[in-house]
C-alpha cells in the first residue's frame, strides 16, 4: 500500500462541505485569509489566499478556495476542470519568491548559506542593510528566535514598506523582535554592540568603518555582492582596515535533479549566478590581523591594480610605488539605485495572490 494510502487513525473524515470540529492539536487546518500553496500535476507551484467565497482560476477551470478553509495540510482538492491540485502551507522559500518586490531579493540557496556563514543563532543581535524586499529579513528573523534582535535598516521609504508588508505577511504580525529603520546604515549608532552583521547593499566597503565600531570583538560581518568587482574592492578594502580577520570569500551552486528509474542526471536547468558572500570577524579593538604570509599571485598588486592595498610590502609580488590608491571612493546615491542587484523592475508590483512561478527555478538576479 502506498504510504499516502495509509490511514492517520488521527485524522478524522472531513466532511466534503464542512469543517471538522475535533482535529489534533498538531494538525492546524486551513484557516480563511492564510495564504496557500497549490502545486498541479506538473509541479508548478500557485501562491493563493483563502477568502472565502473566492474562486482560483487556471486554465484548468476554478478551484473554489472555500473547499480548503478548514482542512489540513496536504489535501487534494480538484478543479472543475478534473486537475488536482495538492495543497499545502507555503515553505519560506515559496514565500519570498512569490512575494511582491521592490529590490531584487536574496535567493534562497544564498539566505541559507548566509545563516551558516554569518553563524546566526538563537538569542543573536543582527542588523542587516538593506532591508530590500525583506526576503533575507524573515530568514534571520526566524534564526534569531524569540529571544533575538533584528535591526534592519533601508534607506529607501518605499523598499521599507514593502519589506515592512512581506515580513508581516509572513508571521502574520509584526515580529516583537523586529526593529525597521529608514536610514543609510552606514550613519547607525554603533551602540548597542551588533553579535552580526549581514549587509546586502551595494558598496558594503562604505559600511566597513561603521560596521567595525558596531561589531563586537568575535563577531561575523557577512556581505553579499552581486558582481566580482564588488568583491575584490571589498576584501581588500577589509584587510587594509586591519581591524578584521582574513576575508572568505565564496559563491554557492545549488543544482537540482532528475530521479526517474534509470534516468538520473542533473536538471537543465539552474539558477545560475546570484552572488557572492564574504565572511570575516572583528577583532579586538586596537588589534590589528596579523599579515598573512604568502606571496600573492604575479601582478597582483602590480601597476594596473588601482584599489586598495594593505599597508604592508610583503603581500606584493614584485616592488610597486607606495600606495597611491586614496580610500575607498564614497558610491554616489545614483550608483546606488542604479545597481542591478537592487531593482527587480520586473517583478516589481506584482501580486502575490494567484502568482504563478511557471518553474521551480527562480529568475535570475539581474
Ligand atoms: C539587493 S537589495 C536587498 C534585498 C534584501 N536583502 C532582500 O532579501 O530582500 C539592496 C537594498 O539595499 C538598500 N541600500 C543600499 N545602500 C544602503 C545603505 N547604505 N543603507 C541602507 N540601505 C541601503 C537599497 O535601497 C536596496 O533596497
Amino acid at each position: 500500500m502506498p504510504s499516502s494510502d495509509v490511514p492517520d487513525d488521527r485524522l478524522p473524515d472531513i466532511p466534503d462541505d464542512g469543517v471538522p470540529q475535533d482535529l489534533p492539536d498538531d494538525i492546524r487546518p486551513f484557516r480563511a485569509g492564510e495564504q496557500v500553496r497549490l502545486e498541479d500535476p506538473k509541479g508548478r507551484h500557485h501562491l493563493v489566499t483563502l477568502e472565502p467565497g473566492r474562486t482560483f482560476h487556471t486554465h484548468r477551470g476554478g478551484v473554489a478556495l472555500d473547499e480548503l478553509i478548514g482542512k489540513p495540510e496536504g489535501v487534494v482538492v480538484t478543479s472543475s476542470g478534473g486537475v488536482p491540485y495538492l495543497a499545502l502551507r507555503p515553505l519560506w522559500s515559496d514565500y519570498v519568491l512569490a512575494m511582491p518586490r521592490g529590490a531584487t531579493i536574496v535567493y534562497p540557496k544564498d539566505a541559507g548559506q548566509i545563516l551558516i556563514a554569518a553563524d546566526i543563532f538563537p538569542g543573536a543581535h543582527v542588523i542587516e542593510a538593506g532591508a530590500g524586499s525583506g526576503s533575507l529579513t524573515c530568514a534571520l528573523l526566524r534564526a534569531v528566535g524569540p529571544t533575538g534582535r533584528v535591526t534592519s535598516y533601508e534607506r529607501r521609504d518605499d523598499f521599507a514598506l514593502i519589506a515592512r508588508r512581506n515580513v508581516e505577511r509572513f508571521f502574520g504580525e509584526s515580529p516583537s523582535t523586529w526593529h525597521l529603520v529608514v536610514g543609510d546604515v552606514a550613519e547607525a549608532p554603533t551602540e548597542p554592540r551588533a553579535d552580526r552583521i549581514v549587509l546586502d547593499l551595494l558598496a558594503p566597503w562604505d559600511c566597513l568603518p561603521w560596521a567595525a565600531a558596531t561589531l563586537r570583538p568575535g563577531g561575523v560581518l557577512c556581505c553579499y555582492v552581486a558582481t566580482t568587482t564588488q568583491l575584490g574592492r571589498l576584501v581588500e578594502t577589509v584587510r587594509a582596515h586591519g581591524g578584521f580577520t582574513e576575508p572568505i570569500s565564496s559563491e554557492t551552486l545549488v543544482r537540482t535533479w532528475h530521479i526517474e528509474g534509470l534516468s538520473i542526471r542533473p536538471d537543465h536547468r539552474m539558477v545560475g549566478h546570484t552572488g557572492f558572500l564574504m565572511t570575516t570577524r572583528r577583532l579586538a579593538p586596537g588589534v590589528t590581523a596579523p599579515r598573512r604570509r604568502r606571496r600573492p599571485a604575479p601582478g597582483a598588486y602590480g601597476e594596473d591594480y588601482t584599489g586598495p592595498r594593505p599597508d604592508a610590502p610583503s603581500l606584493t609580488s614584485e616592488p610597486s610605488p607606495a600606495p597611491t590608491s586614496p580610500a575607498p571612493r564614497a558610491s554616489t546615491p545614483a550608483e546606488n539605485e542604479s545597481c542591478g542587484h537592487e531593482a527587480d523592475p520586473k517583478l516589481a508590483g506584482r501580486r502575490t495572490d494567484d502568482a504563478v512561478r511557471p518553474e521551480q527555478t527562480a529568475p535570475e538576479n539581474d
